[in-house]
This record gives C-alpha cells, structure tokens and sequence, in this order.
C-alpha cells in the first residue's frame, strides 16, 4: 500500500433538515440540527482513512473551538495531524447545509475561513509528504493559488494528481495539465467541458475535452445512474449500488476517498470504482458527512452482497 495525501477543506457542517427546503424569504421550522466535521478535503480524508488508506490531511484550521471538531475527530480516528496549519486571524471554515426530509436533496452555504488562507510557506512545508505519496487528492474548497503550488510540487516528485473538480470554479488549463485524474460530478463536467453529460457518447466527449488538456483518466460521476469511466481506451458506465438514501450530502466525497484508497492499494480503476461506489452506497444510508463515512469492513461485507 502507498502513501497518499488529501488536501484541501475542513470546515464545520452546521446541518438542519425539514420537510421542505426554504425558499427567500420563507421561515421553515425544522426536525433536526446536527453538527460535525465536514468539509470536502476532510470527508474525503476521512472516507479514505476508515477505508484502510495510509493518509495524510493537510488543511488549515483557526485557533477556535470549530477547530477541536477537527482535532477531536482525527483523535478519534488515530488519523496524523503533523500536517495541519492554523490561521492567527482567521476562523475555521462552516458549511450550512440544509436537507430536505423527504427527497434528501440538500442546499449547501460554505465559508471555507482560514482553509481558503493557505500561504506558499505552508505549502513548502509539506514537500516530504507529498514526496513521500503515490497520489495527492485535491478538490476546489481551498485557495486556488495553493492547489496549484501543490500541483506543481507534486508533478515534480511523480506523485499523481487527483482533482475532484468540487465545488465547480473555474479552473486554468494549465492546471487541468497537471492533473493525472479528474473526477467531476455531471455539473462540474458540463460547466467545466460545455458537454451536456446524459450518455456515453457524450460523456466521451467530455473526457477528450480533459484529455486535450492534459489528463490521463476521467470519471465522471452521475449520481445514481452510477460513474462513468474513462482509462486506456475503454469507456463505461458503472452501475450505482440501489440504496435507500436518507442524506445524500458527502456521497461524492465518499466516493473520492474510496477511490483515493482503493488506487493506493493497487487496485485498478475498474476495482477502485466499485469499491468507491460501495463505500458511497453506504454513505448515503447515514444523516451528516464525515461521520457516515463506513469502516473497510463494513464496505468489504457489503460489497461481498451486491
Ligand atoms: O461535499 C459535502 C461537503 O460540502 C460538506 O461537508 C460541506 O462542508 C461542503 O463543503
Ligand atoms: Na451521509
């Protein structure tokens, strides 16, 4: 098994659910109220850790008590926090999400605070880890400017670069060059590629839209119609596993941080992706993010009956 690295967003999810989604100006009483680490980075972190993945999380905290959410989980976990920088003068980041009850569809604010403050000094400081990694997982959450300076370290030592394009940002092409994987949902894919993705054929397009870049390997995720995938000249859709979803919120950093786990184990893409699915099947099955994540044994037993 290799060693990777996740890095990007910890943010504090403040999560309310109600039977209806708010529109402007309305006032809805809700039936729930929970909060718990969040973030993209960190639930991908997380879902890769319990998965079995030798990890490390770099993000950046405030010197708050939304930040002992962060410490106190990755205790919790036996995860490494040798990697986490502090803001003096800007707070942890929150996420307010709001979760329909009865369709789980959700509605997400996030306010990424001192994870969006990530200076190139503390980029530099983690030359060794990313050295010492076979992949480097990013997502959008973080300051543009340090997923690049991280790219570019990381293109230097051969440890691949994984970009789940989320939340959708405009991203350079010249960024786009130093990914080795990309893994959009079907939004992110449509805004970064202009393709309308409801097909193989025109989820192809959208991968020789990034392989024109630069890339080497795209998924394209499609909620439950299931994961496109697109490596060496094969192309398929993978079916989703049919669960009764209670909260959707994370599935897809679910799936990234099995997928993350799944590749540094040597799994192929076609392995990594099930594997990903199971674990996000699992996910969804579970109110909140990070702490839906499942454990490698429980992915392993569910995939063993599907
Ligand atoms: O992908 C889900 C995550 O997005 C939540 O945990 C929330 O923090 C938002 O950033
Ligand atoms: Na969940």
């Amino acid at each position: 098994m290799s060693k990777v690295v996740v890095f990007g967003s910890f943010v504090v999810d403040l999560m309310a659910r109600s039977p209806h989604l708010p529109v402007p100006g309305e006032t809805v009483k809700g039936s729930v109220f929970k909060m718990g680490p969040g973030g993209k980075g960190f639930n991908q972190c997380v879902a890769a850790h319990k998965a079995g993945a030798d990890v490390v999380m770099i993000t950046k905290l405030g010197k708050d008590s939304f930040a002992d959410v962060a410490l106190g989980t990755m205790d919790e976990l036996g995860m490494t926090k040798e990697s986490l920088f502090y803001s003096d003068d800007v707070e942890t980041g929150i996420a307010l999400i709001l979760v329909d009850e009865n369709t789980s569809q959700n509605e997400i604010i996030i306010v990424p605070g001192a994870c969006n403050t990530i200076t190139p000094e503390e980029v530099a400081k983690i030359e060794n880890v990313i050295k010492e990694s076979e992949y480097v997982l990013l997502q959008l959450e973080v300051n543009q400017d340090a997923n690049e300076l991280v790219a570019d370290m990381a293109n230097r030592y051969g440890c691949k670069v994984i970009v789940n394009t989320a939340p959708y940002a405009k991203i350079s092409d010249e960024f786009l060059s130093k990914a080795y994987m990309v893994t959009p949902n079907e939004v992110e894919a449509e805004e970064l590629t202009g393709v309308h993705v409801d097909s193989l054929e025109s989820a192809h397009e959208a991968a020789e839209y990034f392989y024109k870049k630069g890339v080497q390997k795209v998924i394209i995720t499609l909620g439950s119609r299931g994961v496109f995938v697109s490596s060496d000249g094969r192309e398929e859709i993978v079916p989703a596993f049919k669960v009764e979803a209670v909260d959707t919120t994370g599935a897809g950093d679910a799936f990234n941080g099995g997928l993350l786990a799944a590749l540094s184990e040597g799994k192929d893409i076609w392995e990594a992706v099930r594997f990903a699915n199971g674990l996000a099947a699992l996910s969804v099955q579970k109110m909140g993010t990070t702490p839906s994540m499942p454990k490698l044994e429980e992915v392993e037993k569910f995939l063993k009956t599907h």
